[in-house]
């Protein structure tokens, strides 16, 4: 099948989408169910209704664009990845597989293929964390993974739930009906790689086997504050400088393990009161650990709880530990995988074969259906920053790549 895919349209496209954005050029923010969120669905929506898809949205806004087959009963084959973007980020995480599924789709449709299963495009809400807390929003309530009362609970850093917030954006549903009733066939996601080995080995696509295993922390020290000139230094019980202790103790359980795929990360540090001359009495810190062995992870997750209780013990602070994930690692489906190398090798591109330390909606749609991944280089491995850039020649690669797996899948 000689496929075609239209690199202008796609990369026009990824350029108007990234102007819907909260941040300056280049970078771009897009937190969920902001009134830039919003704009960006409404846009995507009419894309995808131009498109000629069928478009409906769950009750938490996961976007689902139908190419109808010839079977309409037949389980689907889908693709999709998110539009929501972290402060400050790049314009490709998640959109290459948006707008690239949308014009793997298109460019199949327009090439008078009449498939057997239906094609669908899904766009996942909140793949980010950024603002309740917890990544993958959508395809955990989706897949089942999280129930509906869970999500009710999650709140916004000041204080708005979740249910008021997406209530306001319109979702008026029941959350208890996004959990899906019917089957998929496969899920396959294209996106950036996010790390840097594609590139430094000079290989155009990388076929995902596995996707690690993510937990997040949110950690709470309470010391005590006071006048940073009339406290002695005895005298103190600093929440920072018990956090300062902490972060480091999470990078060496991240650093200890030995094995390349052990990350462990703070990304947030909220610091109470924050003024010059006062000693912080309270801080909140953010921590992210990820490993594809979840027994390694949880290792590291062991040497930093025992890290809170000797830094609590030796500062007088305490220190308070909300486990918000933690899940299991997902192993990508061979069957597929062997379409996409099959497709790569037909369209004479190498390959290689790789994990995503990075989480993706993948990760919970493999609870429910066999899925995989398809990787493109990002310069330099940069993501989740402004420079992040795929070239419109990896892009297409990876599009096309996509579509023919597609349009084999739902034969
Ligand atoms: C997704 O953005 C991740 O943090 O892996
Ligand atoms: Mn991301
Ligand atoms: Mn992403």
């Amino acid at each position: 099948m000689k496929i075609e895919i239209d690199g202008t349209r796609l990369s026009a496209e990824i350029e108007e989408l990234a102007a819907i954005s909260d941040a300056e050029a280049p970078a771009v923010t897009r937190i969920v169910f902001t009134p830039t969120d919003l704009k960006a669905r409404r846009w995507l929506i009419g894309r995808c209704e131009k498109s000629g898809l069928a478009v409906r949205q769950d009750a938490i806004g996961n976007i689902f664009a139908r190419w109808a087959g010839s079977d309409v009963g037949a389980p689907a084959i889908c693709t999709g990845s998110h539009i929501d973007a972290i402060p400050n980020a790049g314009k490709y995480d998640g959109v290459v597989g948006v707008l690239g599924g949308l014009e793997a789709i298109r460019t199949l449709r327009e090439s008078g293929l009449r498939p057997k299963r239906s094609i669908e495009l899904l766009v996942f809400t909140s793949e980010e964390p950024t603002r309740f807390g917890i990544g993958c929003l959508g395809s955990r309530l989706l897949s089942g993974t999280m129930c509906a009362d869970a999500a009710r609970t999650l709140t916004n850093k000041d204080g708005s739930k979740l249910e008021d917030v997406r209530i306001a954006a319109g979702l008026t549903g029941l959350l208890e009906e996004v959990k899906l009733k019917s089957d998929y066939r496969a899920f396959v996601e294209l996106h950036i790689e996010q790390g840097p080995l594609l590139e430094r080995q000079k290989v155009p696509l990388g076929i995902v086997t596995q996707i690690a295993a993510p937990a997040s922390l949110r950690i709470s020290i309470e010391g005590a504050g006071g006048h940073a000139g009339g406290v002695s230094m005895p005298d103190r019980r600093d929440a920072l400088c018990a956090a300062a202790e902490l972060i480091l103790a999470v990078e060496n359980a991240g650093r200890s393990s030995g094995a390349v795929d052990t990350v462990a990360t703070v990304g947030i540090c909220d610091v109470f009161p924050g003024a010059v001359n006062s000693i912080p009495s309270r801080v909140q810190l953010s921590v992210d650990i990820r490993d594809t062995s979840v027994e390694r992870r949880d290792k590291a997750m062991r040497e930093i709880e025992g890290a809170r209780q000797s830094i609590a013990t030796k500062r007088q602070v305490s220190i308070q530990t909300q486990q918000l994930n933690a899940d299991a690692p997902a192993d990508c489906s061979p069957a597929i995988i062997e379409v996409l190398s099959e497709g790569c090798k037909r369209q004479g591109h190498s390959f290689m074969l790789m994990v995503s330390r990075a989480y993706h909606d993948s990760l919970f749609m493999s609870r429910i259906a066999p899925i995989a991944m398809l990787f493109i280089p990002c310069r330099k491995g940069y993501s989740h920053r402004p420079d992040e850039y795929a070239s419109p020649e990896d892009i297409a690669r990876g599009v096309t790549v996509l579509a023919e797996t597609l349009a084999v899948l739902a034969e």
